[in-house]
């Protein structure tokens, strides 16, 4: 999959805004705050109808700007598509979504039309932080496998939604549960069915990759890596769709006090988390920094591959300031694996990718009003000095 051209309109720091990149590496760099990661955002945004760095859709409009929009034409074997986002803050329908300019009436019609893999510092906090963190990166790995998966997400928050605010309810009044939350249980129970497989299917698939990515990167073989599935449902317990959506039926039932004092629901997919483990301990309690470096890494890479194994094609990469965090041996395999794949990488400094062929290197810089600039520059040229713009400490 090969992004063709990029447009961007009053997009975070950007104005009106087009680029054909590269089909290899399109290097970025240019000095902190010029607006990098905007652009790599704006491809996420493409991919996923989400930003990877706040939850807060308006945000990326331009300050002052009436809308935001951002747009890819991408190619795949099986032909051309176009896929643009437009967001208006305050309109009804906020997020306006476009597939080959026709506008869509979901959401969901985005999933999988174009499929990236982001690399960024922030991945550590994929081993580091709490399990919202790992069951959003879960999440919307599967969502871009399946259409399928992403909507039934959605109706299962929808239901959880409803159950969780009549719980509340009761608490907060003092009444006894009402005969239709079990409607709501039934639901979550029917989407259980199909968001537990498909979690369980893929974290063994990715878990069995990025065991051999993990021993290749580190050359360690008794440093076993695991990924591990902590499900509500134990396999054992609930193993077909009918086993789960039955199960799962039932423990929503027995969790019905519990969930009554706590004013919200205590079990479900909701509350489930990915296991990482370093010959079988856990490795947010004891790893040190490299070996979680190292286990990102190699879950980004399986996530790639995984990609590929579903579609034959290469995700888009982006790679978000990771050169400079990674040492040489780290980012000489890292650099192996991505031969393939259309690449977007930002960085400070332009050497960080020295000795990296068939890429093209654009400069982005700020205006004085804060507008971003990108100029496609020769690999080593030398950027003018007055284009960067002095910190301001006052
Ligand atoms: N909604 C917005 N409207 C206008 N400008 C914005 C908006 N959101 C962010 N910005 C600006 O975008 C810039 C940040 O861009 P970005 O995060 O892409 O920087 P970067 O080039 O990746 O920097 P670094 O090297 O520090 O990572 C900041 O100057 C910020 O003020
Ligand atoms: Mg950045």
């Amino acid at each position: 999959m090969i992004i063709e051209t990029l447009r961007l309109r009053d997009f975070r720091n950007y104005g009106q805004f087009e680029v054909k990149p590269h089909p290899g590496i399109n290097l970025l760099f240019g000095p902190n705050g010029s607006g990098k990661t905007n652009l790599l955002e704006a491809i996420h945004y493409c991919a996923l109808g989400r930003s990877h760095r706040t939850a807060q859709d308006m945000e990326v409009v331009r300050k002052g700007a009436e809308a935001g929009a951002c747009g890819v034409t991408v190619r795949t074997e099986a032909g051309t598509r176009e896929v643009a986002i437009r967001l208006v803050p305050g309109d009804t329908r906020h997020k306006q979504v476009f597939v080959d300019r026709k506008k869509a009436a979901r959401l969901a019609s985005l999933m999988g039309q174009v499929k990236c893999v982001m690399f960024s510092p922030e991945d550590l906090q994929l081993i580091k932080e709490g399990p919202s963190e790992r069951r959003a990166f879960l999440d919307m790995m599967l969502s871009q496998l399946s259409p399928a998966y992403f909507v039934a997400l959605q109706q299962y928050r929808k239901a959880l939604d409803q159950r969780n605010a009549i719980l509340r309810d009761c608490r907060k009044n003092g009444w006894s549960l009402p005969a239709m939350i079990e409607d709501f249980e039934r639901q979550m129970a029917a989407q259980a069915a199909v968001i537990l497989p498909a979690r369980r299917e893929v974290i063994a698939r990715i878990g069995a990759i990025a065991r051999e990515k993990y021993a290749s990167i580190s050359g360690k073989k008794d440093e076993v890596f695991r990924v591990g599935y902590d499900c509500c449902l134990p396999e054992a317990e609930a193993e077909s769709a009918e086993e789960i959506q039955r199960a799962f039926a039932q423990r929503s039932v027995v969790a019905r006090g519990e969930d009554l004092r706590r004013g919200t629901s205590s079990f479900g997919a909701h509350r489930e988390d990915l296991l990482f483990t370093l010959m079988d301990r856990e490795m947010k309690l004891f790893a040190s920094q490299g070996q979680i470096r190292t286990a990102v890494l190699s879950v980004k890479l399986a996530q790639m591959e995984l990609y590929r194994e579903e579609s034959g094609e290469y995700p888009i990469l982006l790679l978000d300031d990771v050169m400079s965090e990674l040492d040489r041996p780290r980012r000489t395999h890292l650099l192996r694996e991505i031969t393939g794949a259309q690449t977007f990488v930002t960085c400070t400094d332009e050497s960080d990718l020295d000795g990296c062929e068939n890429r093209r290197t654009y400069y982005v810089s700020a205006g004085k009003d804060g507008t971003a600039a990108v100029r496609e520059v020769n690999a080593g040229e030398a950027v003018p000095e007055e284009t960067i713009p002095e910190p301001d400490f006052t």
